[in-house]
């Protein structure tokens, strides 16, 4: 395993048990609503502070962009960390969350980590060398037609603004597939994708750290993953779709038939 992806998987473990310990006491949590919809808790800050300080362990240098801290330092590495991706999820006792770790050098997502606690599924890939889950090598699954596809989603649940070009989105892709599901973590859907679970994924005003190391689990098992326009510039606009190869492209062009502007 690369030397960087190994500080990345140790960092996730880290997190994952300050997590797992407060899980067992979840009404003791502090949480703080950062927007409407929009929770942290001490356990996201405590899950935070030990990824960081594993990863400032071994490399003092580099840059940081987390998502309860922001960015910090200059370097030409990048870790960008969602140390609680699913909050939502966790806070209520719905064991659908996840630990999602990118290393991203000169403007490229190279090493991915995305760890759930609770099925103990370790997603790792490093870039040009494939994705893997438990070490074992994953691709994205064979399904070629839209109609036989399961598709994921996530709810804009903040900006309601995007809502009714959404539920259009929504209306016609339930209409086209096999089924659509929002567990809730966009980083464990992406990952899901990877390992064949789901077929297609589509959210928008997604942030950095929900995308960055799910983005390159889906690239090195094979799939496609884009922005709204069908570009890469997916991390930067924070909405994006992405599938096996033959589902991603009817995917996209149903939800750009819907999309505003
Ligand atoms: C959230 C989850 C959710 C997605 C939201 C994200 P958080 O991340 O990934 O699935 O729909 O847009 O913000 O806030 O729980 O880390």
């Amino acid at each position: 395993m690369h030397p960087m992806l190994n500080t990345a998987v140790k960092a996730a473990r880290r997190a994952a048990s300050v997590i797992q310990r407060a899980s067992n006491n979840l009404d003791l949590i502090r949480v703080e609503r950062k927007q409407h919809n929009d929770f942290v808790s001490e356990v996201d800050r405590a899950a935070e502070a030990a990824i960081i300080e594993t990863i400032l362990e071994a490399y003092p240098k580099h840059a940081i962009l987390a998502e309860e801290g922001g960015a910090r330092g200059n370097s030409e590495f990048t870790w960008i960390i969602d140390p609680l991706d699913g909050t939502t999820n966790f806070l209520h006792g719905f064991p659908q969350y996840c630990i999602s770790i990118a290393l991203e050098h000169r403007g490229q997502v190279t090493q991915a980590v995305v760890y759930d606690p609770n099925r103990n599924d370790l997603f790792t890939a490093t870039r040009g060398v494939g994705a893997f889950l438990n070490d074992r090598r994953i691709r994205v699954s064979k399904t070629r037609d839209l109609s036989e596809a399961l598709i994921c989603t996530g709810f804009p649940y903040r900006e309601f603004g995007k809502l009714d070009a959404y539920l259009q989105m929504f209306k016609d892709v339930l209409q086209k597939s096999a089924g659509v599901r929002r567990p809730g973590a966009a980083a464990l859907d992406l990952a899901y994708i990877a390992c064949g679970r789901f077929d297609g994924f589509w959210e928008l005003g997604l942030q950095p750290w929900d995308i960055a190391a799910g983005s390159l689990l889906v690239l090195e098992a094979g799939g496609l993953i884009t922005d709204l326009e069908g570009e890469a510039n997916y991390l930067e606009s924070g909405n994006l779709v992405a599938g096996t190869p033959k589902v991603f492209y009817q995917l996209l062009q149903t939800v750009q038939a819907h999309r505003e502007g």
